[in-house]
């Protein structure tokens, strides 16, 4: 299978073909995704929640980034890597932000970057394409803002909103990203985004009218202990309840040592024991 590009995906939404994206955050996880078939990966700094342990995106670092882009870009040799520039490292002008994103695609070998914000960051955009940087956008809910959003609710069911969104999906597309995330958008808008656009938009939480859909690796596995039904996320399978009881019966065999039986062990001539007894 060829790997996707940038003109791959506009290719796919002129012929009405869905884009799938998952995230990725390890070799492991991205050889899975790759080998299942997806489109393309993103290792989103959502790894600060899911694999981190934070309550937000906002303590993610460069660094965080750029050791997970790293390994994900060993584990999907084949496929195409967008990563997450974190919070405020593509506000403090354009100079620091190319070259924070630089770093994601020289350090993390991504093939290209995500920003959060609209017609706000255009020049941001802008620069990074005119430097060689593919820049995926987001709208909607964006994590890194959740302080000033005030919560994680859906966004653009008001009039004002909407219009806003669609705005900045306009300015985001002029200022040459090669498509657009949307969050948490309510259905008929992000379906009429969507049909305003020339570039595929990838909607999580925001329905049926988007070109592609993203979710996060984490949450279709339902892959920790303490999982919360999500009403935008489909899950596939229970790996959280695998590992525990796999872990659980791990522990039970060591405990009446069950384990390690006689075929995990390494056997050698008794006698050459018997002489270190003397
Ligand atoms: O960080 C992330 O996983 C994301 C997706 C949810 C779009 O930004
Ligand atoms: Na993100």
């Amino acid at each position: 299978k060829q790997p996707l590009t940038i003109t791959k995906l506009k290719k796919m939404k002129q012929s009405g073909e869905p884009i799938s994206m998952l995230t990725a955050y390890d070799y492991p996880s991205a050889k899975l995704a790759e080998a299942a078939g997806i489109d393309t990966i993103l290792v989103g700094d959502s790894l600060g929640n899911v694999v981190l342990g934070y309550d937000t995106t906002i303590p993610v670092t460069l660094e965080d980034m750029v050791y997970h882009t790293r390994a994900v870009a060993r584990g999907a040799t084949n496929t195409f890597i967008v990563a997450d520039l974190p919070f405020m490292t593509y506000r403090l002008g354009v100079e620091t932000t190319l070259r924070n994103a630089a770093r994601l695609m020289q350090e993390g070998f991504a093939h290209a970057v995500k920003m959060e914000g609209g017609a706000d960051i255009a020049e941001e955009v802008s620069a990074c394409v005119r430097a060689g940087i593919p820049v995926l956008g987001h709208i909607g809910l964006t994590p890194q803002s959740v302080h000033q959003l005030g919560g994680y609710r859906v966004q653009g069911k008001l009039e004002q909103e909407a219009r806003q969104l669609l705005e900045d999906a306009k300015a985001l597309e002029a200022a040459g990203v090669f498509g657009i995330v949307l969050e948490l958008v309510a259905e008929p808008l992000a379906a009429y985004i969507s049909s305003q656009l020339s570039i595929p938009t990838i909607g999580i939480g925001a329905g049926r009218g988007c070109d592609g859909q993203v979710l996060v690796y984490h949450d279709i596995l339902q892959y920790s202990d303490d999982y919360k039904e999500k009403r935008m996320v489909k899950t596939y399978a229970d790996i959280g309840a695998t590992i525990r009881s796999a872990i659980g019966a791990y522990v039970s065999d060591v405990k009446t040592r069950a384990f390690p039986a006689q075929e995990h062990v390494f056997p050698m001539d008794e006698e050459i024991i018997k002489g270190l007894y003397g």
